[in-house]
């Protein structure tokens, strides 16, 4: 059977670091998956991380299996980013291994539930949407989200959008830092989003990502707040892998709201069964360092520091690339870059310069043209604003 396979192609994220990680060119910058990097190039273990990790070496006492939906004192914490330290509402949370995991279990467990429904996704949105609940069962769906004129998010078509899907249809919104665009709405935006889905009854799915690298920790909850505020049922997917570096421990979480405690506890009751019949119990890890260090002062401020400072790196380098092009006597203006927020952009530049760009200067972006500002660094910052320079002169 192997033997008369097609090879499948390539991810279109991740087997872009394939290929970069096999390119021997010693000036190759790898623009293209969703990791950051610090001023010097690396993606560093943060201080708290660390400090957390040898607290749960000298602490921890058996390698025993967790509870199917993992810790509770994790998935308090998972509550406390989402909806805010004192929020009152009834929700339920179960660890799972990455976001990628949490939106697979929404999907698996959607599926039983809404069998006949469709997804819709934003237009554009990462990739990896389409193949997670199409792999779940569902025709997944595009509605209207970027205004690539103004390059600015188109409200308006967005809103049409929602009115015409079928009541219960399901639909998924990025909390914050929009992948790819980098465009959020604002606080008034999400509130005719919300407005719009709970007039024509749909079922909110989010997917939270990047809480705290585009305008704040609380801040980038404040969409999704509003949601909760304004629906009585959504799904929340989050994600640590950027917010706390932790991308290889899979740590991410699904979290179910409602309007009462019974409905979230019945719920809940399914979600574990589909946990079970998925991976059995989350890995412990990555769990366990998010809540030691949510869980104690001192190590919550460094984190929250540390977060501020990825922060400001982004805003910075956002900054520096547009001044950059600028300098290079680029006309197009970019200066749109630095309205956006979180790791991403969409840079503009078409599929042919994007190939030209990894095959003549080692330089690597996403196809469609999304460019991962937190892989640039002050270093890399000539070198590559020069390449892109160059290929927008063809
Ligand atoms: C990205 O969009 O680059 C990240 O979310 C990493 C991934 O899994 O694709």
């Amino acid at each position: 059977m192997f033997e008369k396979l097609e090879m499948a192609p390539a991810d279109p994220i991740l087997g872009l670091t394939e290929a970069f990680n096999k390119d021997t060119n010693p000036n190759k910058i790898n623009l293209g998956v969703g990791v950051y990097k610090d001023e010097a190039g690396t993606t560093p273990i943060m201080n708290c991380v660390h400090k957390a990790e040898k607290i749960l070496v000298e602490t921890e006492k058996t390698k025993n299996y967790l509870p199917i939906t993992g810790a509770p004192a994790y998935g308090k914490c998972v509550q406390e980013l989402v909806f805010g330290k004192n929020a009152k509402v009834y929700a339920a949370t179960a660890h799972t291994p990455g976001g990628t995991g949490a939106l697979r279990v929404a999907g698996e467990f959607l599926k039983k539930f809404k069998p006949s429904a469709k997804i819709w996704v934003s237009d554009p949105t990462w990739p990896n949407h389409n193949g997670v609940f199409g792999a779940a069962g569902f025709a997944v769906g595009k509605y209207a989200y970027y205004n690539a004129q103004t390059r600015s998010l188109n409200l308006d078509g967005m809103l049409t959008a929602i009115k015409v899907m079928t009541p219960g249809d399901i639909i998924l919104l990025h909390a914050c830092c929009h992948n790819p665009s980098g465009i959020d709405p604002a606080p008034e935006q999400w509130k005719k989003i919300a407005a719009a889905i709970r007039e024509n009854e749909l079922f909110p799915l989010v997917d939270f990502a990047y809480q705290g690298l585009g305008r704040g920790l609380e801040e980038d909850a404040e969409g999704v707040r509003l949601l909760a505020g304004t629906l009585d049922e959504m799904i929340i997917c989050s994600s640590f892998s950027k917010n706390f570096g932790l991308y290889n421990e899979r740590v991410g979480a699904i979290t179910i709201k409602s309007e009462t405690q019974e409905a979230t506890d019945k719920a809940f009751s399914h979600l574990k069964t589909t946990i079970r019949q998925i991976y059995s119990n989350p890995p412990s890890h990555g769990g366990a360092v998010v809540a030691t260090v949510m869980n104690n002062p001192e190590l919550h401020k460094e984190w929250e520091d540390e977060v501020a400072e990825i922060r400001r790196r982004i805003k910075q380098m956002r900054e520096l690339f547009v001044a950059t092009l600028k300098a290079k006597g680029v006309k197009q203006d970019f200066s749109f870059l630095t309205h956006q927020y979180g790791m991403f952009s969409f840079s503009g530049l078409n599929d042919e310069q994007v190939k030209t760009l990894k095959e003549k200067y080692g330089i690597y972006i996403v196809g469609g043209g999304r460019i991962n500002v937190a892989g640039m660094t002050k270093a890399n910052m000539e070198p590559l604003c020069t390449a892109i320079a160059e290929v927008l002169k063809t």
